[in-house]
């Protein structure tokens, strides 16, 4: 444990939760927003940056590497780049924190930059595989050296002439697809990623942005996504929409608590991210999407959830990438729902923040709720009112952590989590964001 647990309690409120809010910026945009414009010439200007922890640890490597980057105001950021091929090598250490997301992008960027970096990360993602992008990117040239297991600390020395990479990829992730495509950008000719299953193409949509050429074509079920190496990146100002992936605990929260009707305004809509909103659906969860429109080359909408009461369904592990993140506050969903509620296809879960399938499991179990896990599936039994009084471990896990919190608002009996602190990677000001619409956390 990196910080003094903050452990926090949500309790069911007496009423319904309401309100019209808004949610931080999401955060797999924000941190392409930085590290692209750190690769770009010119200054770009960011508004809506998430600025949780992961994010911040992005900014600061991005720093370390050459580039410059401030904030303006709350959410308001400037960023003047490098230009490709043109990151100065770190003095020290770059310390990604929680976010594999921030650990797994750079690996692409530094492995065809020619200097030398090393690497680490909390408890937490000390114990990821790094192997994952590691392996396919010493194709360009790259050479890594890290710890049993492919695991962190690594330290990369980038290639001197970096060749373009043909990869397929072997699981469903965008983390993956996005390194080897900025590995790419800092190489002659093509590179090329197919993927079996579609994951988020954030990375794609905003290297377009920012001038590169990258052409995606379907394929099988997936998808094939080409760049064209050596752009020119441009600078570009980009507006970071809500985080889909934060406010699911907001509109899940209004699903469980009776008579509750929430509005959160500005979420992305990417349909490699909304599989959620559809699954939330076909459970008989009335999500209205209001005031559509494109925002910076992403889809962003407003949504209502009104409590209507749900039921269990099977969720099929193809919708797997587009809600990746989702499961743990989709099992809280279910909990609540009439019936059960089958998830498949979930291998993925296990090599998240934390083996984020059993400590799911461990979240509704603690607090008297039915659950079978296997290997790569989890089946949550609802129908009766959830007893809660649960002491929830969140394993440095946000996800899991707010999941707990939300299960609170609706059980008998109120839910505990041992800490709070990495909430704040994600989602700063969760708890009073939940306190304003009538939840009861302290
Ligand atoms: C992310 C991709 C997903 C997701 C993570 C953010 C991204 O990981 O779980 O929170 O920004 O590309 P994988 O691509 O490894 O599944």
């Amino acid at each position: 444990m990196e910080h003094a647990p903050r452990p926090l309690t949500a309790r069911r409120p007496a009423g319904p939760l309401n309100g019209d809010i808004g949610v931080p910026g999401d955060k797999s945009i924000s941190h392409r927003a930085l590290m692209f414009a750190g690769l770009a010439v010119g200054e770009s200007r960011i508004e809506g940056l998430l600025e949780g922890e992961d994010v911040l640890r992005t900014a600061a490597a991005m720093r370390a590497l050459g580039a410059e980057v401030v904030q303006d105001a709350p959410g308001r950021w400037r960023v003047a780049g490098r230009g490709i091929g043109g990151l100065r090598e770190p003095a020290d250490v770059l310390d990604m924190g929680n976010s594999g997301t921030a650990a797994r992008l750079l690996c692409g960027i530094l492995a065809s930059h020619d200097l030398f970096a090393v690497m680490t990360g909390d408890a937490s993602l000390r114990g990821r595989p790094m192997r994952r992008v590691t392996e396919p990117l010493a194709a360009c040239g790259a050479q890594f050296a890290s710890r049993a297991g492919g695991r962190l600390p690594l330290a990369i020395q980038g290639a001197r002439a970096a060749l373009p990479i043909e990869y397929r990829l072997p699981v469903a992730s965008a983390q993956v697809k996005s390194a080897l495509l900025l590995a790419g950008l800092n190489a002659p000719g093509w590179t090329r990623i197919e993927e079996p299953e579609p994951t988020r193409d954030h990375s794609e949509r905003m290297l377009r942005h920012f001038g590169a050429e990258v052409v995606v074509e379907p394929q099988g079920g997936g998808r094939v996504a080409s760049l064209r190496g050596q752009p020119e990146l441009r600078a570009a100002d980009v507006s970071v929409p809500g985080d889909p992936s934060s406010a699911a605990f907001v509109l899940v929260a209004a699903l469980i608590v009776p008579g509750s009707r929430v509005t959160v305004r500005g979420v992305g809509l990417n349909p490699a991210r909304t599989g959620l909103f559809e699954t939330l659906r076909e459970m008989g969860g009335d999500l209205q999407i209001t005031n559509e429109r494109t925002e910076g080359g992403e889809p962003v909408g407003d949504i209502t959830a009104t409590y209507t009461g749900l039921r269990g369904v099977v969720v099929p592990g193809a919708r797997a990438p587009s809600m990746i993140d989702e499961y743990p506050v989709l099992a809280v969903a279910a909990a609540c729902a009439s019936g059960t509620t089958r998830m498949l296809g979930l291998a993925e879960l296990r090599v998240k923040e934390s083996d984020r399938l059993s400590a799911t499991a461990a979240l509704l179990g603690v607090n008297g709720v039915r659950v079978e896990m296997e290997a790569d599936t989890l089946a949550v039994h609802g129908g009766n009112a959830v007893p809660g009084g649960g002491l929830v471990a969140t394993h440095m896990d946000h996800r899991i952590a707010m999941s707990a919190l939300a299960l609170g608002l609706a059980s008998r009996e109120p839910v505990r989590v041992d800490d709070s602190g990495f909430i704040d990677t994600s989602f700063p000001g969760f708890a009073d964001l939940m306190r304003s619409l009538g939840a009861i956390i302290a």
